[in-house]
């Protein structure tokens, strides 16, 4: 098929476009961002998720995806049209639809044969509706075009292994003749002889095979239902998070330890392992923000909806929790204290620091006084995008040179196995606050390190 995906050069744009031109479909990546564009057009990626440049050049290479700024020569060229563009958070938590409802416009200019709509970006129950309603302005629904939603659930730093292996694909269409198109798009995941077959490269350059995961769920749907899919899905996985950090601090009051407690709830197959992991609460590009706009969904539809409400208290909390912790360990005035921040990615394997919240932690020890040197495997350049005035330090023994605290925000896991030895004889005052429970207790107290984790023993 000819695919566009419109949003391109963005997370979930880039990983879709790649993803559809490895199974062999002629693929057009349009962004407005040109910098991007041109970052792309040469083989580089401007995000970091692990094969992505290698399948980049090689479909480059082989014909299959070019990038643009260009709208009407992307749209011109498509069978179906994926809008991926991004759906931020206004001031008062509602998703803004700007970028979607601005595509939509432009379409309605570019449309020139029948074209498959799919809005894949996050959006509020009634945007598709919108952009349907848009597009009705000049064209024929039906005739010129039809519209889906198809919700995307890729995580970050796991983007191409979710194109590739998803856990279902979502379809909310009226059309059959769009359902259609979109069995025959996904044919590959949902038949058991899959001839999906990509050789990707990991960050060792270790070839890593992905096949098509015969026989994908395909939830065939409303469209109302689809779009609530994905908000209803987002705010399950945050309300776990908030649930084990509760769990957490009354493990702290107990002598329990949580990491131990979650063990064993997630061997339980009604509960599972994922997303319960005790600390400094979900942060990224998507969990608060989806719970924000749900929130403010629900409040606008006459409906208070109170335990989304609590998780997304439970969260803030938790970062104010995150620093009382600091001070519990360096004392209550953190004026000209040196605190080291191992991790300023949202999660390990990305470079993505939006509303990250190690930031966030960082942003309240500055308020404080408190001088932070930060290390990141990564995603520095990013983070020095958003805050140019903190010191950043490519090497983590650097970062911990004579400070009175490390915290650890990010679970690499490469730091895990850092030195410690090396670290105590760096740090002034051997204080460590871990926010992701990762690191070996016992290790670190035996080296004298005064060690505080999140609900942990
Ligand atoms: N990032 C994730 O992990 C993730 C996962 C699932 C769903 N989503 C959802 O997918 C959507 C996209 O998220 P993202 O993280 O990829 O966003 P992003 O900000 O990384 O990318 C959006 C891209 O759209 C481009 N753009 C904006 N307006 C445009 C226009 N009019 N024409 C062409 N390009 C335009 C921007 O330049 C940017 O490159 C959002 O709704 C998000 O909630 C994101």
């Amino acid at each position: 098929m000819n695919i566009c995906v419109i949003g391109g050069a963005g997370y979930v744009g880039l990983v879709t476009g790649l993803g559809f031109a490895e199974l062999k479909h002629k693929v057009i990546n349009v962004d407005l961002n040109s910098e991007k564009v041109e970052i792309l057009n040469n083989g580089a990626s401007p995000i970091y998720e692990e094969g992505i440049k290698d399948l980049l050049r090689k479909n480059l290479k082989e014909g299959r995806i070019t990038f643009t700024a260009d709208l009407e020569s992307g749209a011109k060229h498509a069978d179906v049209i994926f809008i991926a563009v991004g759906t931020p958070k206004r001031d008062g938590g509602e998703a803004d639809l700007t970028q979607v409802i601005d595509v939509a416009e432009d379409l309605l200019k570019y449309i020139d044969s029948y074209k498959v709509i799919v809005v894949k970006s996050t959006v509020p129950v009634g945007t598709v509706e919108l952009v349907c309603s848009i597009l009705k302005r000049g064209k024929v629904e039906g005739q010129d075009f039809d519209i889906v939603a198809n919700p995307e659930f890729l995580r970050e730093g796991k983007g191409l292994y979710d194109f590739f292996y998803p856990a279902r694909i979502v379809v909310g269409a009226n059309s059959d003749k769009a359902k259609q198109s979109m069995r025959q798009l996904y044919a590959p995941f949902l038949s058991l002889e899959s001839n999906a077959q990509s050789l990707l490269q990991n960050s060792g350059s270790r070839p890593l095979s992905f096949t098509a995961q015969p026989s994908t769920p395909l939830v065939e749907t409303d469209i109302a239902s689809a779009q609530m899919i994905k908000y209803a899905s987002n705010a399950f996985l945050a309300a776990r998070i908030s649930f084990i950090n509760e769990i957490a601090s009354i493990c702290n009051r107990l002598g329990a330890d949580v990491n131990e407690v979650a063990r064993g709830m997630g061997y339980d197959p009604r509960i599972g392992h994922e997303y319960l992991e005790a600390g400094i609460g979900f942060g990224g590009p998507c969990l608060e923000k989806d719970l924000k706009a749900l929130i403010r969904i629900a409040e606008n539809n006459n409906y208070e909806p109170r335990l989304l409400s609590a998780v997304l208290e439970r969260n803030e909390y938790q970062v104010r929790q995150v620093v009382a912790k600091l001070k519990e360990l360096t004392g209550y005035l953190l004026y000209k204290k040196i605190i080291a921040i191992f991790g300023l990615s949202f999660k390990p394997g990305t470079n993505d620091v939006r509303t990250s919240l190690s930031l966030r932690i960082i942003d309240q020890l500055e308020k404080e006084g408190a001088i932070v040197r930060a290390y990141d495997p990564i995603a520095i350049s990013e983070a020095k995008k958003i805050k140019p005035d903190i010191e950043y330090c490519e090497d983590p023994y650097k970062a911990v040179t004579r400070a009175d605290a490390l915290m650890i925000l990010t679970d690499w896991d490469e730091l895990r196995r850092l030195d410690f030895e090396r670290i105590k004889e760096e740090m002034a005052s051997l204080n460590i606050v871990d926010g992701r429970n990762i690191m070996d207790t016992s290790m670190l107290k035996r080296l004298g390190f005064n060690y505080i984790g999140i609900g942990r023993r």
